[in-house]
C-alpha cells in the first residue's frame, strides 16, 4: 500500500458535518464536551463555578493546549462573576486565587498559562470592579473566537504544502476537541480537503489515554475524512513500507531553539520519520511558543499510573509494580521539517526563524 493510490476526485469531507465546538461560553456559563465519554457519547457538561473547570481539565474533560488554555480563560470569567468583592483590589485578589488554582491544573501546554497571563493583564489594566469584570469576560470570548481564526489560517498555510492523494500521520488529538473547533494538525487537514485535495489520513491509538482511537478517529468520522486508525506500534512498520508521505503533529509547548513538547510518542514518530525521510511537521498557534524557558525548566506531566494499570474494570498490569507514565516528550528541532503556525512556516534553523517571526505582540 503505497501513498501514491488514487483516491475520490475532489476532497472528501462529508458535505453538513457539524463544527464540534469542543469549547463555549452560554449564558455566564462555560459549556464542553466530556471528552471522556467520547466516543460512546456526546455529552455535553456546564459549569458556572472556577472550581469545576480546573477539575474538569486535571480529568481530561477537557484537553489539548489551546482547548485548555480557552477553557481556563473562561475560568478566570466565572471567578470574575461570582466574586462579591467590592474594591478592585479585592477583587484582584479573588482573581490570583483562581488564577493559581487553574494554572496547577496541568504543567505542561504553555497555552494555558499564556490564556491566563493575558486575562490578569487585562484585569490589572482596570481601576474599576465592574470594568474588570466586564474585560475579563470580553478578553475571554475574544480568545475563543480568535482561536478559530488563528486555527484557520494556520491551516491554510500548511495545506498549501499538501500534494495530492498524500497519506498523513497524526498523533494524539490537534483537532476540534484540542481547540475551540478548528484544529491545529487535523485544522491542516480539513483544510487541505477544504481546498478539495484528496489526502488519506492515518490515527495513532495514542496509549495510554487513547486521544487518537477516541477523539481524532471520532472527529475525523464526524468531518468524513478518510483515515485508519494503527496502532501506536505500528509506526515504523508502515513507514518502511512507504505508505506515509507526511507527518503533521500538534505541540503543548515550543521553545525558541525548536524544541517541541507533544504527546508522548511524538518523538519516536519524529525519530523514524527521519530514518525514513519523511517530512515531520508541526502545526502550532503563537500561543504555544515559549520563549523564556529552556529545556531543562519544563516539567514534563507525570500522569497516574491507572492510565497504564487498568482499562475499565479490567487489570492490565501486576498489581504494586512500577509504572513510568510520562505525558508528554520533546522532539528536538533536527527532527523537525517545519513549524506551521498562523503567520508562516518556520524554516531550520529554528533558533532564527522563531527570533525573527514570532512575538506575543
Ligand atoms: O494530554 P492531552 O490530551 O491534553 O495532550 C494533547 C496533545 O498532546 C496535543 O497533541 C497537543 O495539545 C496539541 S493540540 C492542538
Amino acid at each position: 500500500m503505497r501513498y501514491r493510490k488514487k483516491h475520490k476526485s475532489s476532497g472528501n469531507l462529508r458535505k453538513g458535518s457539524k463544527d464540534l465546538f469542543t469549547v463555549k461560553w452560554e449564558n455566564n456559563r462555560v459549556v464542553m464536551i466530556d471528552q471522556t465519554k467520547l466516543p460512546g457519547k456526546l455529552v455535553y457538561v456546564r459549569y458556572n463555578k472556577y472550581e469545576d473547570v480546573a477539575k474538569a481539565i486535571e480529568r481530561l474533560i477537557v484537553r489539548g493546549a489551546p482547548a485548555i488554555g480557552v477553557a481556563a480563560a473562561f475560568g478566570m470569567s466565572l471567578a470574575a462573576i461570582s466574586s462579591r468583592a467590592k474594591t478592585p483590589n479585592s477583587l484582584l485578589k479573588d482573581l490570583k486565587i483562581a488564577y493559581n488554582r487553574l494554572r496547577s491544573t496541568r504543567p505542561t501546554a504553555v497555552n494555558l498559562v499564556w490564556a491566563l497571563d493575558q486575562i490578569m493583564k487585562q484585569a490589572t489594566s482596570k481601576s474599576d470592579v465592574q470594568d474588570i469584570k466586564n474585560s475579563i469576560i470580553l478578553t475571554s470570548l475574544n480568545m475563543a473566537t480568535d482561536d478559530i481564526t488563528i486555527n484557520k489560517k494556520l491551516g491554510k498555510n500548511g495545506a498549501q504544502m499538501i500534494s495530492n492523494d498524500e497519506v498523513i500521520l497524526t498523533h494524539c488529538n490537534a483537532g476540534s476537541l484540542a481547540t475551540v473547533t478548528y484544529g491545529t494538525a487535523l485544522g491542516v487537514l480539513r483544510a487541505a480537503n477544504e481546498m478539495g485535495k484528496n489526502i488519506r489520513v492515518i490515527a495513532t491509538e495514542t496509549r495510554p489515554v487513547m486521544q487518537g482511537s477516541r477523539l481524532t478517529a471520532f472527529e475525523l468520522d464526524h468531518y468524513g475524512i478518510d483515515f485508519s486508525l494503527i496502532p501506536d506500534t505500528a509506526v515504523g512498520h508502515l513507514m518502511s513500507k512507504g505508505t506515509i508521505s507526511r507527518v503533521i503533529v500538534g505541540a503543548d509547548r515550543i521553545l525558541k531553539t525548536g524544541h517541541v513538547y507533544n504527546k508522548i510518542g511524538t518523538y519516536q514518530i519524529a525519530a523514524l520519520a527521519k530514518r525514513h525521510d519523511i517530512p515531520f511537521y508541526v502545526a502550532a498557534p503563537i500561543s504555544t511558543f515559549d520563549l523564556t524557558s529552556s529545556v531543562d525548566d519544563v516539567v514534563i506531566e507525570e500522569r497516574n499510573k491507572n492510565e497504564l494499570m487498568r482499562m475499565g474494570n479490567k487489570l492490565l498490569a501486576p498489581k504494586g509494580i512500577k509504572i513510568l507514565n510520562p505525558a508528554f516528550d520533546v522532539t528536538p528541532p533536527e527532527l523537525i521539517a517545519g513549524i506551521i503556525t498562523e503567520k508562516c512556516v518556520l524554516m531550520p534553523p529554528y533558533e532564527k526563524s522563531i527570533a525573527k517571526n514570532i512575538s506575543y505582540g
